[in-house]
C-alpha cells in the first residue's frame, strides 16, 4: 500500500486545477445503463472509484475507453446483469447501476453495499422507491434481486435526503410509464448535473436542485453527451489547504455557487475566498479564529468538508464544536489528528477541538477517502515529517492530490509499497 511523506510547514503558493467531480461521474457512468449507443462523459477525472465503476459497466456488457478526461461507453445491450459482491464491496456507489438496470431491462441482481468506515450505508430508500415504482425486489445471500414488467410513476417522500437514492429513483423514473414525484430529494449539485445529463438524453426531469423533483417517463433516451462539474470537495480541500499552510492558491475551474455554505463558514474563521476570473483564489486573511460548524443535506455545510475543515481548526484561536449529523461514525480522522498533537474530545456525534500552537509530523493512517484528506492537510502544515499510510484511501476520490500539491511548493513524495 503506498504511503504520502509530508515534511510541513511550507506555505502552498500558485494555480492548480480541480478535476472533475467523483460524485457526479458516477451516476453519469451509470446513466449509459439506460440506452444502447455510444455515450461520451467529459471531464472524468482518474480515480480508483471510477475505474472501480469502469470494471462494473465492463463486466455487464459495456464497452469503456477512457483518455485525457474524456469517457466513451459503448453500450450494446448489457449481457449481464449481476453487479457482485467484490466489485460492490469497493465501492457502495455501484448501486447506482440498480434503478437504471430495472427501468430499462426489467430485471437485475445486485449485491447490497454493505456498510463501509463511516456508517451502516443503508440503501432502504432506493428500494423502497423502486418497489413503489412496481418492481418486485427479493434480498437473498446478501443480493438485491429484483423484476419489473416496465415501471410505473410514484409518489416517493424521502424521510432522509439520500443523494444516490435520488439519483437512482431519477433514472428509474424517466424510463418509467407516468409522473413520479420525489420529495424531500438531495439538492446537491452533483444530483443537478445528473438531471441536465438526463434532460440532454430525453428524459423530462424537472426541479432538480429543489426538494420536489418531478419525472414524467419517455419510451427512450438517447445516448449521453455530457461534461461534468469540477469537484466542489476537491475545491474546498484546496481552500483548507491555502489557509493551514498560511498560503495562496488559485483554484482553476472551482465553482463558488457549489460552495456557499463552506466559504461562508471557512471565511468566518479567517480564510479569504475571492472569485477570480479563472475560478476561486483562497487565502489567510487573519489568524484563523475557531468557529463551531454543523453538517447538514445541500445546501448546508457538506459532511465530506468535516474532516478537513476539522484539520484547520486544529490550529485556531479558540474551541470549535463540531457536530456530524450525517454519518454516525465519521470521526475516525481525529485519532490521528491526536497523534499529531491535536487537542480534540468526542462525545458522540460532537467533537470538541481545542486549538494548539502547533502539531508535529507523526507517522498516521488514513481509514476513509475525506479522513486522508484531513491528515494530509495536517501534515503540510505540521512541524517535521508526516507518513500517511494506506492512501489508497485518497486515491479513490482525489485526482494525483500529491503531485498538485507539490506543484504548490509542498514537500511531499508517494512511497510505493
Ligand atoms: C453520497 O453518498 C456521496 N457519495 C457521499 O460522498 C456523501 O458523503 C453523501 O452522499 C452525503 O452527502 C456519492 O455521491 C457517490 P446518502 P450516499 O444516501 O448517497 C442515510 C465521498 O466522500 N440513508 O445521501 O451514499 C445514510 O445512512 C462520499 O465522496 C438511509 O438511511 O449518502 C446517511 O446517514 C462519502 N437509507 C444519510 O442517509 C438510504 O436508503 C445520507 O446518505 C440511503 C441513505
Amino acid at each position: 500500500m503506498d504511503q504520502l511523506l509530508i515534511t510541513g510547514g511550507r506555505p502552498l503558493k500558485g494555480a492548480v486545477k480541480v478535476s472533475g467531480a467523483k460524485n457526479a461521474t458516477l451516476p453519469a457512468m451509470a446513466a449509459t445503463v439506460l440506452t444502447e449507443g455510444r455515450h461520451i462523459i467529459r471531464n472524468v477525472p482518474l480515480l480508483r472509484d471510477v475505474k472501480t465503476m469502469d470494471r462494473l459497466l465492463v463486466h455487464m456488457g459495456m464497452d469503456v475507453r477512457f483518455e485525457n478526461s474524456t469517457m466513451i461507453i459503448t453500450n450494446r445491450g448489457v449481457r449481464n446483469f449481476e453487479a457482485p459482491y467484490d466489485l460492490v464491496k469497493t465501492m457502495r456507489a455501484s448501486i447506482l447501476v440498480l434503478g437504471p438496470m430495472i427501468a430499462r431491462y426489467g430485471r437485475a441482481r445486485v449485491s447490497l453495499p454493505g456498510g463501509c468506515a463511516i456508517g451502516a450505508r443503508p440503501v432502504n430508500l432506493h428500494l423502497m422507491g423502486l418497489e413503489k415504482m412496481g418492481a418486485r425486489i427479493e434480498l437473498n445471500q446478501g443480493y438485491i434481486e429484483a423484476r419489473a414488467s416496465r415501471l410505473h410513476g410514484a409518489d416517493i417522500y424521502f424521510d432522509i435526503p439520500t443523494v444516490t437514492g435520488t439519483e437512482n429513483l431519477m433514472m428509474a423514473a424517466s424510463l418509467a410509464k407516468g409522473v413520479t414525484r420525489i420529495e424531500n430529494a438531495a439538492r446537491e449539485p452533483e444530483v443537478v448535473d445528473l438531471a441536465e445529463a438526463l434532460n440532454n438524453m430525453g428524459a423530462r426531469i424537472y426541479g432538480a436542485g429543489e426538494s420536489i423533483i418531478n419525472i414524467e417517463g419517455v419510451d427512450e433516451l438517447n445516448p449521453l453527451n455530457h461534461t461534468v462539474i469540477p469537484d466542489r470537495i476537491e475545491t474546498g480541500t484546496f481552500i483548507v489547504a491555502a489557509a493551514i499552510t498560511g498560503g495562496e492558491i488559485e483554484i482553476l475551474n472551482a465553482r463558488a455557487e457549489h460552495l456557499e455554505a463552506v466559504i461562508t463558514k471557512l471565511e468566518e474563521t479567517g480564510v479569504a475566498c475571492d472569485t477570480s476570473a479563472r475560478g476561486l483564489r483562497a487565502y489567510k486573511r487573519s489568524p484563523i479564529q475557531a468557529r463551531d460548524l454543523k453538517t447538514m443535506p445541500y445546501p448546508g455545510f457538506p459532511t465530506d468538508m468535516q474532516a478537513q475543515f476539522m484539520a484547520l481548526m486544529c490550529l485556531a484561536e479558540g474551541t470549535s464544536v463540531i457536530r456530524e449529523t450525517i454519518f454516525e461514525n465519521r470521526f475516525m480522522h481525529v485519532a490521528e489528528l491526536k497523534r499529531m498533537g491535536a487537542d480534540i474530545t468526542i462525545e458522540g456525534s460532537i467533537a470538541t477541538v481545542k486549538g494548539v500552537k502547533a502539531l508535529k509530523g507523526a507517522p498516521v493512517m488514513a481509514t476513509d477517502l475525506r479522513a486522508s484528506a484531513s491528515l494530509v492537510l495536517a501534515g503540510l502544515a505540521a512541524e517535521g515529517e508526516t507518513l500517511v499510510d494506506r492512501i489508497y484511501h485518497l486515491d479513490r476520490g482525489y485526482e494525483r492530490l500529491d503531485d498538485k500539491l507539490k506543484t504548490l511548493g509542498a514537500r511531499i513524495e508517494r512511497i510505493k509499497r
